[in-house]
């Protein structure tokens, strides 16, 4: 947790936690059988077990996948929750088990994955008819001139007031808002493109819902460190429901999408 959000309650809460509700809101139901890709550390996997559902979690990381279940074995109350299985496995070997799943979902783990198509396919194979595939994904390819004019405007007064440890931004606006649209781009080798993940979901699943979240102002949070928590809190909630604010205005476009589909029969 040390130096990360993980050591601040408000920021996940504005966060992690955010992300969290988009999943549960797309899952209908009682005591699903849900699979999630890329857990990492485990937490939506062990929400929902919490709330009853029955979950297999994957991760290629052996040190993620041994963090979610110490994490998952310090529950006093895990007998009474869904059954919670973590597994260390890549996804694209990982033999499954085709059919099972009332739900299959993705959480900021697509984006990163060679052969979007091909991963979705095989989600699909994992889903019982009519079950339900869930996608919540950045796609940094969408970022532009105007979110990162956006996104300078604020790392500018951070920095100035001392209050970031995201690098130097150059005082003159159009060179900066130049460094961040080159950095973002340095970011986008080996991450799909929101077209690369979009059309597979379309060609393979029944599009249910499409939604657009705010995004960019985590990379901020993460960086932050105003000294008075109480000011860093109201900051960081102001940084969060402005770029919701920019969005639902049309002003920025967003780079974090969700979305749900439906195996239906072919
Ligand atoms: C950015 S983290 C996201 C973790 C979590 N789902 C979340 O939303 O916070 C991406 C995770 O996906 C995992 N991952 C990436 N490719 C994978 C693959 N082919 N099979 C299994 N896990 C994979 C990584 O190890 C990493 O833990």
């Amino acid at each position: 947790m040390k130096g990360s959000m993980w050591s601040q309650p408000y920021l996940i809460d504005l966060t992690y936690a955010k992300n969290f509700e988009l999943v549960k809101a797309s899952i209908r139901g009682k005591n699903r059988r849900i699979l999630e890709v890329g857990c990492g550390t485990g937490f939506m996997s062990l929400e929902l077990a919490r709330m009853g559902h029955n979950v297999t979690a994957i991760d290629r990381d052996k040190y993620l996948v041994n963090l979610a279940e110490r994490t998952a074995g310090t529950d006093p109350y895990r007998k009474t929750r869904g059954d919670l299985t973590f597994e260390i496995a890549n996804f694209s070997t990982w033999p499954g088990r085709p059919g099972a799943y009332d739900v299959v979902f993705f959480s900021r783990v697509l984006h990163d994955m060679l052969r979007p198509e091909k991963v979705l396919s095989k989600a699909r194979e994992q889903l019982k008819d009519f079950g339900r595939i869930v996608c919540l994904e950045y796609a940094y390819n969408l970022m532009n001139r105007r979110s990162a004019t956006w996104l300078y405007q604020i790392r500018r007064i951070l920095e100035v007031a001392g209050w970031t440890r995201l690098p130097h931004l150059s005082e003159r606006p159009p060179v900066g808002i130049d460094e961040i649209l080159r950095k973002n781009s340095e970011r986008k080798q080996h991450i799909n493109s929101f077209e690369e993940m979009r059309k597979p979901l379309e060609r393979l699943f029944h599009e249910e819902l499409l939604s657009w979240h705010p995004y960019y102002y985590w990379d901020i949070l993460a960086d932050m460190q105003i000294p008075d928590k109480r000011e860093e809190k109201s900051f960081a909630m102001l940084l969060r429901s402005m770029e919701e604010f920019l969005i639902g205005s049309g002003q920025i476009q967003p780079a974090l999408f969700r979305f749900v589909g439906v195996k239906t029969r072919r």
